[in-house]
């Protein structure tokens, strides 16, 4: 996901624009400087992107607590700041393992989450938008659970137990659904559904302000 957009329930928190889970879609509105710009794209180059089969293919439990499992799960921080994302799932760098890393707000700790189970969520529903670092240029409403409790697994292989709302839940629940090869655009209404594929299949962008501006505007002849 990219930048944290508020929940629509709670308008205080509001003005930050868009909740993404994963972190903007586009440098448009990031003031970054150009070294910030070349570290996102170089980070970018490295995600699956739409199309590609990883991103719908379930994976597999993680059962080696080693060296190389500490290694990916320093990489995939590295890789979730420098796309300025907020979480990151493996299954979006080809690794077909169930580890996801995030860090809902630059004052949070990044923290791996290894064989994640959501094992508790509300019947308290949030729509919120979303973006997914494997998903260029598309923002959609997705309604959620608005609290949810994980079990899974730290990186060193000691259970943890995690309980979030706001955000952090709805992070937690787009990457797990990466880690199940379930997107964000499945999740969303149909209307945006369809505009978000068609916005995926010919490369340009897609948010549902922009659905809203289509359909008010006048017919053109
Ligand atoms: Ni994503």
């Amino acid at each position: 996901m990219t930048d944290p957009a508020p929940e629509r329930e709670d308008p205080a928190e509001a003005g930050q624009g868009p909740v993404n889970p994963q972190g903007p879609p586009s440098d448009a509105g990031l003031e970054l400087d150009e070294e910030a710009r070349e570290r996102r794209r170089a980070a970018l180059a490295q995600i699956r992107t739409f199309g590609d089969p990883v991103l719908k293919s379930p994976a597999s439990p993680v059962t080696e607590f080693d060296d190389r499992l500490r290694e990916e799960v320093e990489r995939m921080v590295g890789l979730m700041h420098d796309a300025i994302g907020v979480g990151l799932a493996a299954t979006q760098l080809g690794i077909m393992r169930r580890l996801l890393v995030f860090q809902a707000g630059p004052d949070a700790p990044p923290t791996p989450l290894v064989n994640p189970e959501i094992e508790w969520s509300s019947t308290q529903l949030a729509t919120a938008e979303e973006g997914c670092l494997s998903l260029p240029g598309v923002v959609v409403d997705v309604e959620r659970p608005l609290h949810v409790r994980v079990r899974g697994q730290d990186a060193a292989g000691e259970p943890l137990m995690i309980e979030a709302s706001g955000l952090e839940a709805r992070v937690i629940q787009h990457e797990v659904d990466h880690l199940d090869g379930v997107l964000m655009v499945e999740r969303t209404v149909r209307e945006q559904r369809k505009g978000a594929l068609r916005a995926l299949r010919e490369g340009t962008t897609f948010s549902p302000e922009q659905e809203a501006e289509a359909e008010t505007a006048p017919a053109e002849a």
